[in-house]
């Protein structure tokens, strides 16, 4: 909410996914889970909650008083069918995105905005932020900000916050409802979706990713600089990492190469951070169940292990196992969630 002094909250309206197989429920819990990922492999302030009708009815009463001049901005306010969320409010964020209109009405760059991208990529830092954000767009279907080749979609999508001694990437905006099917994590995994995990998977296919975003990165640098303001420039020179460097706008977009290791370092770090929540969670849920009267002498991990008698295996319940009831405020893992564990072979 703008208008107090210092805003608290960011409200957010989400569209329900345009085609007829998705529903509300699941594009909540693709809003919900991708948020979940995101919350505790990138940033502790990605944290999406779903309004109640109330409260958005108190937001948008507010909104209302607060924005009476300024009626074009409450338009939103009366699309019907969408999704309200609120989330923290990220101080200090700016994004990759370098293109503006000038009064001609051309897209131009500043200077200033291309040399303060090519810097805040010259950490490795940035790509191995970038990849753990990565790894969970990944893993949910979300192409909003790359796509499943690695190609640059969304450069406002690619969102950073001020920090003391630099830049921080964060994962802001992990829901895109034209992203669906691949976003509905309410689902069986498709062959598709299978396909793009093979990228967490294969070592190969996460270089070659890898080496797509990072030629995709230079490759905007280059054609900003195409358009910057009075012309373009050809050519700049930069201190950056630790080192002197020029970039010519006729060169080939390959001076981000030195970072694929860190980028693939954060994809894989993503990757296992996901896992690890996942796994607590399915602990978690599962010791959510009740035993009946006449099981509770017996030790709880006898009702748990199922298919296998490896330690190690867990696997996720669908219903109540011999001896447990279940409790009436059931929470459960979404089957586009445990079908990818399974896939990955995080699960039986
Ligand atoms: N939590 C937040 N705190 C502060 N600003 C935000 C927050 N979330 C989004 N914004 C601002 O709104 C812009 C659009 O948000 P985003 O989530 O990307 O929406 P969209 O789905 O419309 O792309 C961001 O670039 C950012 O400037
Ligand atoms: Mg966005």
């Amino acid at each position: 909410m703008q208008g107090q002094n210092k805003p608290t909250i960011t409200v957010k309206g989400e569209n329900k996914a345009d085609r007829d197989t998705i529903t509300i429920a699941d594009t909540e819990i693709a809003i919900k889970w991708s948020s979940k990922l995101m919350k505790n492999v990138s940033d502790s302030q990605v944290n999406t909650k779903i309004m109640e009708p109330t409260e958005v009815h108190i937001f948008k009463t507010k909104a209302r008083e607060l924005l009476v001049r300024e009626p074009d901005k409450l338009l939103p306010l009366s699309i019907g069918g969408l999704i309200w969320v609120k989330m923290p409010y990220v101080n200090d964020l700016s994004n990759a995105d370098l293109f503006f209109k000038n009064k001609n009405n051309n897209w131009e760059t500043a200077v200033k905005g291309i040399k303060d991208l090519f810097r805040r990529f010259s950490y490795p830092n940035t790509w191995i932020q970038l990849g753990r954000i990565l790894a969970v767009d990944i893993f949910d279907g979300n192409w909003d900000r790359f796509n499943s080749s690695g190609g640059w979609d969304n450069n406002g999508n690619v969102m950073f916050q001020k920090a003391a001694n630099g830049y921080r990437v964060t994962g802001l905006d992990t829901f895109d409802v034209k992203n669906t099917p691949d976003t509905n994590l309410n689902q069986p995994l498709s062959p598709q979706v299978q396909q793009h995990l093979q990228i967490l998977m294969s070592d190969i296919r996460m270089r070659e990713y890898a080496t797509n975003v990072t030629t995709e990165i230079a490759g905007f640098i280059l054609k900003a600089m195409g358009n910057a303001v009075g012309g373009g420039i050809d050519d700049f020179k930069m201190k950056a990492g630790g080192r002197k460097i020029t970039i010519t706008r006729k060169g080939e977009p390959d001076f981000f190469y030195g970072y694929i290791d860190d980028l693939c370092t954060g994809l894989k770090e993503g990757r296992d951070e996901i896992k690890r929540y996942l796994l607590e969670k399915v602990r978690q849920y599962d010791s959510q169940w009740i035993p009946t009267s006449r099981s509770l002498s017996t030790p709880r991990s006898t009702g748990f292990s199922m298919g296998s008698n490896k330690h190690s295996d867990i696997a996720v319940k669908t219903s109540a196992p011999a001896g447990f009831t279940t409790p009436s405020s059931l929470k459960t893992i979404p089957q586009g969630i445990t079908d990818r564990m399974r896939y990955f072979r995080w699960i039986v």
